[in-house]
């Protein structure tokens, strides 16, 4: 891909790029001409079938572990330079009513999807203020930070905090040029949505203009074009790629 959609060679670390929407991030910004970095707990046979290629970095490292973010961010640095973008896509998922959840399932998804991503993000901004060249901050939030969903209160907190993390830290960050904005996936099919029941999965089809769950790649395009120099003048905002679910 070439001209303002291309990737130009620049540097953009995904979290989560082994499985579900970010293994297929990766893919689509290899293919747009990107230097990809990622991390994730396991490596999966797609991040084995990557070996040789010299346009992407994988380690295994967890969010929820401090150092084992510095040090991937390091190794990633090292081998690209400083990453011109950053996707926060890496996340935990658990449902279940607040008042029998368990202490543990609410401290992993702090943890994981706060505290991890607020790290994570720290970390990147860092080395793009000391590089000077801008860059993009990409999060993915969930239509759980728009809309009640019943035994999801728990994530959306944290999906309703990366959205208003989104907007402060556009404001924190604009005159350096870089940019933050974050993509609202609607229900995906992915191993996150594995366990929807047929009657659910009837119920979100029934709600959704375009009649049919996501695919990885209807996410592809509109972080590609976020991503790009078409999007130089979008800072604070939330796509949502829903199918039309939440209108
Ligand atoms: N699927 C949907 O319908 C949907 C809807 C709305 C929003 N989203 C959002 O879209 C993003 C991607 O979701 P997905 O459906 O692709 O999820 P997924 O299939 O469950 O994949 C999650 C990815 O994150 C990694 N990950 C999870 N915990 C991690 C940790 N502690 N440290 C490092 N990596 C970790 C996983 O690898 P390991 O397990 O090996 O670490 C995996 O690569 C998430 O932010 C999710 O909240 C998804």
């Amino acid at each position: 891909m070439t001209g303002a959609w291309g990737g130009k060679d620049r540097h953009i670390v995904i979290s989560g790029g082994s499985r579900g929407l970010g293994k297929t991030l990766v893919s689509g910004l290899l293919d747009a001409g990107y230097r990809v970095s990622s991390f994730s707990r396991t490596a999966t046979e797609f991040i084995q079938q990557q070996a040789g290629n010299d346009r992407f970095f994988f380690a295994p490292a967890d969010l929820s572990d401090k150092s084992s973010m510095a040090t991937f961010l390091k190794s990633a640095e090292s081998l690209f330079g400083p990453p011109y973008g950053l996707i926060n896509c890496a996340a935990h998922a658990a449902d279940g009513l607040l008042a029998i959840m368990s202490e543990e399932a609410i401290r992993k998804l702090l943890s994981v999807n706060g505290e991890g991503t607020l790290r994570l993000t720290r970390l990147v901004v860092r080395r793009m203020l000391l590089a000077k060249t801008g860059g993009v901050i990409l999060n993915i939030s969930s239509i759980s930070s728009l809309r009640g969903f019943r035994g999801m209160s728990a994530y959306a907190f944290t999906k309703g905090g990366i959205d208003a993390f989104t907007r402060a830290l556009a404001r924190e960050l604009g005159e350096q040029n870089i940019r933050v904005n974050s993509i609202a996936p609607g229900y995906y099919d992915t191993d996150m949505t594995r366990n929807l029941n047929e009657t659910q999965k009837r119920q979100i089809l029934h709600r959704t203009p375009l009649g049919r769950l996501g695919v990885p790649e209807d996410v592809v395009g509109p972080v590609l074009f976020l991503l790009s120099d078409h999007a130089s003048f979008i800072t604070g905002q939330c796509l949502v790629v829903d199918g039309g679910s939440t209108v």
